[in-house]
């Protein structure tokens, strides 16, 4: 028997669950797409989808997790098997391993240039050399090469990797918890550092172009076009998965381990505004306000072209710092130490759900279940380092950080409302809630939610090339659908790209890093589902 684990505090139960979802999402992500929708344009469809599919999903995975984790399950194969009787339902699970695993691979990366950068600021390393100079080098970037072999950024890897997997080793309330309790004030007080010498920023200030307002009122003025473009809308339903940490699989791992009588409807509300708070008011006034101030807003929208943020953030935001005196190094190493604990934060919740599965059904130990995890996040991580010139990353990120948590979610609130049943469902919820819900997100979850998901899945399946409008008039007129080189399809077929993996010199294409990596990806989701398939057989010769 694993020994049993529990939250120390509430507080502490709602500050891990905040630091799951309050990421690298909030700071970079949300503000890169932002400005790629429009601004406030964004804004209308993002508070929208928070609040029919965001907030109904935290309350159905925080039931789907207290429920599983009274059945001694703390991972999703186990919490969908026993949420009805057909044995295909651990099988969804699968995707709760598979998601956090692979998104841990590449967001272990990026946590670890943040910590790098700190450690680049505080040394003052970007008052000598261009971030847009250090930041290709660090990666290994070389004109032309498919591959890199990074020493620098390897070192912060596996360093960042060690951080996480130490904690993890120290368990859900020594460790996870304690993070959480130190890192989530510090990055608050970070980022509100930040925003208010930020938002100082005078129009007369030397090297200053436009006043940081202008940023800030691009951001948050609403403007209803975006209700009517559903590029905008599947952007911000996107951004939602991506920054609540839903159809991952953590969230239903941390919430097993709440009692059966204790409350989760006001614990997973306290825990998405809290995200909110953090991304809109925080994460909306850092970035685009001091970039605007600096560069002017249509340089903003330039640099954030791909929507991740990272040029923003790893190229210009260090250079921008300069102009701020003694406060530059003090600045840099604040904004990319709230990153890392952002992201820390995060990436511990992809790592307890897949310990927390080797614990309860291979009966493993704390600290060899946190090495396990480490060893295998390195291994798929190191793709995400080696193959990082060629794109591997980039399909990491969209496979595993996009497309798989709209799948799960999908599946997951189907099964809750259908399989599980609305009215068992109503009651997981509602146990020992300590605020009302209110009923007609009984209606939400049973119709709305999964109705909004299935249109954001499709959406993304066949996103055209030129808006929606000029792609109905191909499909009529006989042309054919012309999907986006970003729609699902468009990537599957390699729209825009060679489908050769050679090229007439014989040398690998960016196609060839792309299918490995895909192939790399399907291989882990059945490796997963192997596992998941062995621990139940193990169940039966012992049952
Ligand atoms: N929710 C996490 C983030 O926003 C993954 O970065």
């Amino acid at each position: 028997m694993t020994e049993k684990q529990q939250w120390a505090s509430r507080v502490g139960l709602v500050l891990a669950m905040a630091g799951n979802a309050v990421g690298l999402g909030n700071f970079l992500r949300f503000p890169a797409q932002a400005a790629q929708n429009g601004g406030g344009a964004f804004l209308i469809p993002y508070l929208i989808s928070f609040f029919l599919m965001g907030i109904p999903l935290l309350w159905v995975e925080w039931a789907i997790g207290r429920h599983g984790g009274q059945f001694g399950h703390h991972s999703s194969p186990g919490m969908f098997d026993v949420m009805g009787k057909k044995k295909w339902l651990k099988y969804v699970g699968v995707f709760g391993l598979f998601t956090n695993l692979t998104v841990a691979a590449y967001y272990c990366y990026i946590e670890s240039w943040t910590l790098a950068y700190t450690f680049h600021s505080i040394i003052g390393t970007f008052k000598s050399t261009k971030p847009t100079e250090f930041f290709p080098n660090y990666l290994g970037q070389t004109a032309d090469s498919l591959f890199a072999l990074p020493g620098e950024a390897t070192f912060w890897f596996v360093l960042t990797l060690f951080l996480n997997v130490w904690i993890l080793s120290r368990g859900l309330s020594k460790g996870i918890e304690l993070a959480a309790k130190i890192g989530m004030p510090l990055l608050i007080v970070f980022g509100a550092v930040l925003a208010v010498r930020g938002l100082m920023i005078s129009p007369t200030d030397p090297g200053v172009v436009q006043s940081p307002l202008e940023g800030l009122n691009f951001v948050w003025n609403p403007d209803y076009s975006g209700l009517t473009n559903p590029s905008v809308w599947l952007a911000a339903a996107g951004q939602i998965f991506f920054t609540l940490s839903v159809g991952m699989g953590s969230i239903h791992c941390y919430a097993a381990y709440v009692g059966r009588k204790n409350d989760i409807a006001l614990n997973a509300s306290s825990a998405g505004w809290m995200n909110e708070f953090v991304e809109v008011i925080l994460g909306g006034t850092i970035l685009i306000p001091i970039a605007t101030a600096y560069l002017g807003l249509a340089a903003v929208q330039t640099a954030t072209k791909g929507g991740s943020g990272f040029g923003l953030g790893f190229l210009t935001l260090p250079t921008l710092f300069n102009n701020w005196g003694w406060f530059a190094p003090l600045a840099g190493a604040m904004w990319f130490g709230l990153l890392f604990f952002a992201g820390i934060t995060s990436s511990l919740a992809m790592g307890q759900p897949i310990m927390a599965f080797l614990q309860d059904e291979f009966k493993m130990k704390q600290k060899g279940s946190a090495l396990t995890f480490g060893a295998a996040t390195f291994v798929l991580g190191f793709f995400c380092v080696w193959l990082y010139p060629g794109g591997s990353f980039d399909e990491f990120d969209f496979w595993t950080g996009t497309f798989s948590l709209v799948v799960f979610a999908l599946l997951e609130v189907f099964i809750f409302a259908y399989i599980f049943g609305m009215d068992k469902g109503w009651e997981e919820i509602t146990r020992g809630a300590d605020m009302k819900v209110p009923e007609f997100f009984r209606f939400i979850i049973k119709y709305v939610t999964p109705v909004f998901i299935l249109v954001v899945f499709l959406g993304a399946l066949v996103q055209p090339a030129n808006g929606w409008a000029d792609a109905f008039r191909s499909l009529t007129s006989g042309g054919g659908w012309p999907f986006s080189a970003s729609s699902v399809i468009g990537k599957i077929l390699h729209v825009g790209e060679t489908t050769a993996w050679f090229d007439a010199n014989g040398k690998g294409t960016a196609t060839l890093v792309k299918d490995v990596t895909r192939m790399l990806l399907c291989t882990v989701f059945a490796a997963v589902s192997v596992l998941v398939y062995k621990a139940w057989k193990n169940k039966e010769k012992h049952a």
